[in-house]
């Protein structure tokens, strides 16, 4: 039923200066903003390959969005997959007795949507997202995600929840325990997170960049720094708005 990566969800504290970076300096293109009143949020979504990046700014002191930064500061904040029907995906997660956020999917900002609860995904809270039908054309721009590392008590056990609620296939890797599937043109890398720091749930994410060479001019022009490692660059999270943010020359591995 998954079709893609729809989009990451990244909580901030001001959508303004956060566009200034993910718009402005990556260069991603501005696929849609509004305000999410049910949500009390302000939204946008940017484009990044077949996959968007969603900055999401409270409004508010009081909704879930508020007191994940409070708790947390700006990060990382939920994972969506493109479904064509969310309607009757969401009836056979209930059938199973999945743990959701919402019984019936909603109006948000990527379409109708529902959120799976976090205990149901190994930790990772995951939106599915039926889009309008005018807005499933990608936009081009200079960047694509690429895969989104998640930390997990146990990556097989993970892996098995993953498909078995979203049937994704397992992807070969040499990562000793981590375990990757893969998502469309994405991936999703499962890692344990004692590997990381004792951290659990979105961890990462990576980039491919369509042009390397000018994306790293155009970042030292800009002056952000970039720890530089083979045929990767990786910015710092102070500058992404709490995302560590790997950019690729290739796709893969
Ligand atoms: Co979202």
């Amino acid at each position: 039923m998954i079709r893609k990566i729809h989009h990451v969800g990244i909580v901030v504290e001001r959508l303004d200066d956060a566009r200034g970076f993910y718009g402005g300096i990556l260069g991603l293109p501005l696929v849609k903003e509004a305000v999410v009143p049910d949500q009390r949020v302000r939204a946008a979504l940017f484009a990044a390959g077949e996959s968007e990046i969603e900055l999401i700014e409270p409004l508010d002191r009081e909704s879930g969005v508020a007191r994940f930064l409070a708790r947390h500061g700006e990060g990382l904040h939920h994972l969506c997959f493109h479904t064509p029907d969310v309607t009757a995906d969401l009836a056979d997660l209930r059938r199973r007795d999945v743990a959701l956020i919402d019984v019936v999917p909603r109006q948000g900002l990527a379409g109708r949507i529902a959120f799976l609860h976090p205990r149901a995904c190994a930790g990772v809270l995951v939106e599915l997202a039926t889009p309008p039908e005018e807005h499933g054309a990608a936009v081009a721009g200079p960047l694509a995600l690429k895969r989104v590392v998640v930390g997990v008590d146990d990556p097989r056990a993970a892996t098995a929840a993953f498909q078995a609620l979203f049937g994704l296939p397992e992807l070969p890797i040499n990562g000793g325990a981590r375990t990757m599937l893969g998502v469309g043109q994405g991936a999703i890398l499962l890692v344990p997170a004692g590997e990381a720091g004792d951290t659990g749930g979105l961890l990462a994410v990576s980039l491919v960049a369509e042009d390397f060479d000018a994306f790293t001019r155009r970042c030292q022009d800009a002056g952000i720094a970039l720890l530089r490692g083979t045929g990767e660059v990786t910015i710092e999270p102070a500058l992404s708005h709490g995302v560590p943010l790997h950019v690729s020359r290739h796709r893969f591995p």
